[in-house]
This record gives C-alpha cells, sequence and structure tokens, in this order.
C-alpha cells in the first residue's frame, strides 16, 4: 500500500493534529520539530516498552533472557550504559556499539546464531511493518541513560584506534557517486529540503544535537530508528551495497559520531520528522 498512511504514520499525523489544530501552519524545520517534542506523546516509548518486555523474557535455544548481558559496566547493569557506547570488550576482543554489543549477548547467552538474528534488522516502513525484535530491544537498552552524557570511554588503545579509523572513513570518498560522509555532513549550514545535514567534522555542536536524540522515533517511517539504521539509509544515499549489522566499518564511524557528539545529554527515544 504505497503511498496511502500506515496506522502508525497516522499515529505521527495526530501527534501534531493538536500544533495544526490551533490553526498554525508548521513552516519551518523549527517549528515542525519543537511541535513533536512532547515526549508523552512519543510512540516510540511503546517500542520501548516491548522491548523491555523481550529483554526480560527467557527466549532463543538456551532459553535464557538478556538480564546478565554486560554491557559494559557489569552483567546486567544497565543504567548509563548506553551513555559509554561503542567501548572495548575483552571477552570479544572488540570495540562494539549498542547494537553489536547486543548481538553479541543474544548468541552467547540466549544461543541465537548471528545468521539467524540478521535475517531481519529493520522493519520496512513501506511494507507496514512493526519494529523488529532487535530495535526494540536496542531502544529499551538505550532509554536507560536517558538524561545522561554522552561519554564513551577512549582509553583502551582499540576504542581510540577506531574513532580514529571513523574519521578517515568520515572523509573517504567510496562507492559510484564519490561520496564520502563529508561531503553531506562536512559544512555548516548545509540542507537538502528542509533537513539540516550537519556538520559533523567541524561543529561538535551539531554533532552533540544530532548525537543526544537517538535512537529517534521517525514520523516519516512510523517507526523508532536506531544508529546502525540510520547509517545503513546514509549508506544507500551514497549507492553502497548493504553494510553488515555491526560491522567493523559501522562502528568505527559511530564512535567518531559519538566521540564529536561528547558531553551531550542524552533525549531518547528523540522523535523527529
Ligand atoms: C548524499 C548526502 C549524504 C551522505 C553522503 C551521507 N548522509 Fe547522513 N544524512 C543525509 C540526510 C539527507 C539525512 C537526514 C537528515 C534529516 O532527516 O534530518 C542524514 C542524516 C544523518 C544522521 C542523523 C542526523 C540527525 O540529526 O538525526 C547521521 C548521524 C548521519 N546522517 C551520518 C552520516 C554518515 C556517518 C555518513 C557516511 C557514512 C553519511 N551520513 C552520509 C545525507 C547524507
Amino acid at each position: 500500500m504505497r503511498g496511502a498512511l500506515s496506522c502508525r504514520q497516522l499515529a505521527g499525523v495526530v501527534l501534531l493534529a493538536p500544533a495544526l489544530a490551533l490553526g498554525q501552519e508548521l513552516k519551518t524545520a523549527d517549528e515542525y520539530r519543537a511541535a513533536l517534542q512532547d515526549k508523552f506523546a512519543n510512540p516510540g516509548n511503546l517500542v520501548v516498552e516491548r522491548g523491555e518486555r523481550l529483554f526480560k523474557e527467557k527466549r532463543g535455544p538456551k532459553n535464557a533472557s538478556l538480564e546478565q548481558c554486560d554491557f559494559g559496566k557489569g552483567p546486567g547493569v544497565l543504567k548509563g550504559a548506553f551513555a559509554e557506547l561503542p567501548r572495548y570488550f575483552k571477552d570479544t576482543d572488540r570495540v562494539e556499539d549498542l547494537e553489536s554489543r547486543l548481538l553479541t549477548c543474544m548468541v552467547r547467552l540466549q544461543g541465537f546464531t548471528p545468521e539467524e538474528l540478521k535475517k531481519k534488522l529493520f522493519a520496512d516502513q513501506r511494507a507496514n511493518e512493526p519494529n523488529t525484535d532487535l530495535e526494540a530491544l536496542a531502544a529499551y537498552v538505550a532509554v536507560q541513560s536517558d538524561g545522561m552524557k554522552l561519554n564513551p570511554p577512549m582509553k583502551h588503545p582499540k576504542e581510540r584506534e577506531m574513532r580514529a579509523v571513523g574519521e578517515v572513513l568520515f572523509h573517504t570518498r567510496i562507492g559510484p557517486m564519490d561520496f564520502s560522509c563529508s561531503t553531506c555532513h562536512g559544512q555548516d549550514g548545509k540542507r537538502i529540503r528542509l533537513q539540516e545535514l550537519g556538520n559533523y567534522a567541524g561543529n561538535r555542536a551539531d554533532a552533540q544535537k544530532t548525537m543526544r536524540t537517538w535512537p529517534t522515533y521517525r514520523v516519516s517511517h512510523g517507526l523508532l530508528r536506531n544508529m546502525q539504521h540510520r547509517l545503513w539509509d546514509c549508506m544507500w544515499q551514497m549507492r553502497l551495497p548493504d553494510v553488515d549489522y555491526g560491522s567493523p566499518m559501522v562502528v568505527a564511524l559511530i564512535s567518531y559520531l559519538a566521540d564529536r557528539g561528547r558531553g551531550a545529554v542524552l533525549d531518547i527515544p528523540g522523535i523527529k520528522r
């Protein structure tokens, strides 16, 4: 049903209705954004609730919950964990972001295979699908850092290496369009239609503004989206092949962005266009 509004997109419209009902026209990106800021009306919270149920449920071949997963602050400690991701994990000898760490725990604690888990990563908004389990779980873990400052550790050499690789990747032109991330996100004040692109290379304030609101509910998708999805989407704009979920390339870019956004106070789930 392309073209028709899905229930979730309709929910987004209803969300905007109070502003529209006042006879206001939402003319600028700022007005549009302001109309979306009612946190309690954020439909993303429903996805977070589902994530919590899934997190605590015994699932997978090992019939275990994810409650013993270590996101960097010890097994079972969720508070503040996302604010300090990506980070180096000794047990995998890798730097992992939120989503790749989640995958690690689902494999190790619950006995799923990576192949099974990667079959359906993101809900397809055109097919009117609900958020996937992975999206809901990641959102639930992330939200436990709401109100905290983004502060990814940079002590371990591999953390510093990941961030450095991310910076290089950010500026590297690749693919048939010969775009780099900085082609679109490397100058001040750039926009595509109403969307401000943000200068993540030069301006810490832009990176902070962006990083503080992910995961975010995207009204135009009627779905909660995470950073893995955002970068997958940008790489699609660069006409790159589908990047592997949690691949070192994406984790490196997220390490760079999180470091650039350091100090931002998380306001999640966010809500945007
Ligand atoms: C062809 C232009 C283009 C390229 C190249 C591109 N992006 Fe984007 N990016 C966009 C657009 C358009 C948006 C959506 C902005 C919006 O809707 O507010 C976006 C959004 C984002 C966001 C979220 C912004 C926010 O405030 O929520 C991040 C983070 C991001 N891009 C990172 C990257 C990275 C990292 C790369 C390189 C892998 C990249 N982008 C490459 C166009 C691009």
